[in-house]
């Protein structure tokens, strides 16, 4: 089963650009559930145009309007979020859901990210920069899922391959390397198709 949730080591890791290459390589759905910050574009939006119209993106169940912390900009919204508004959506076509920030952002004052990510029971891929500081983001966000009972599909790789650190990740945090996506620049629906098959183990997804 092509479901998968990505999350990363960091907010402006690359998860979207990422989630909008997977999305499109596996002709599936993209959830953002809680989208925080509605100006300029959201993350649906980008993967729209990102994955060229071959990804199908289905509408957040939360769209909230300040850029931070969701349970923050769910406070500022006056709205609480409830996990039972979070079910994942039914149906067996692949699906790839995007979480906001990283592993244990709050999105409720009892909820983190990673609740949800057990809640929903799907493999996680963590997305990584190369540049340093990595190897620490990513081992404490691999400890962080393992902790609590979740499967981590891989760790995926946004920026100038750094062979050393990723392998460090890789051997350190007994985790499967699923690529390096390179910084792209132009970067479309055609770029991110041609890097996302050439760069990422497409096998392994
Ligand atoms: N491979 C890439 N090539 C060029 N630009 C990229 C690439 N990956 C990410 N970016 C750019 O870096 C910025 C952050 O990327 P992105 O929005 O995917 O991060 P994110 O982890 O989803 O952030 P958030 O936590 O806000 O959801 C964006 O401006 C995006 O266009
Ligand atoms: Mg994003």
């Amino acid at each position: 089963m092509h479901r998968y949730v990505v999350t990363g080591t960091d907010t402006d890791v690359g998860k979207t650009v990422f989630a909008a290459g997977l999305a499109g390589h596996l002709g599936g759905r993209y959830w953002k559930p809680v989208q925080a910050g509605m100006d300029g574009e959201t993350d649906s939006q980008r993967v729209a145009e990102l994955s060229g119209g071959r990804a199908q993106v289905l509408p957040e169940a939360y769209a909230l309007r300040t850029p931070c912390s969701p349970h923050q900009a769910a406070r500022l919204d006056g709205v609480t979020i409830e996990p039972s508004r979070l079910s994942l959506p039914s149906g067996e076509e692949p699906l790839v859901v995007e979480g906001a920030g990283g592993v244990l952002v709050p999105f409720a004052d009892n909820l983190l990210a990673a609740d949800l990510f057990a809640m929903w029971g799907l493999p996680v891929i963590v997305v990584a920069r190369t540049a340093l500081g990595t190897i620490n983001h990513s081992l404490l966000s691999i400890e962080a899922l393992r902790v609590r009972g979740l499967t981590i599909h891989g760790v995926a790789f946004v920026g100038e391959a750094n062979p050393e650190s990723e392998a460090a990740i890789v051997r350190l945090g007994e985790v499967r390397h699923l690529g390096c996506l390179p910084h792209l620049d132009p970067l479309t629906a055609e770029t991110l198709a041609a890097a996302f098959a050439a760069h990422i183990r497409t096998d392994l997804l």
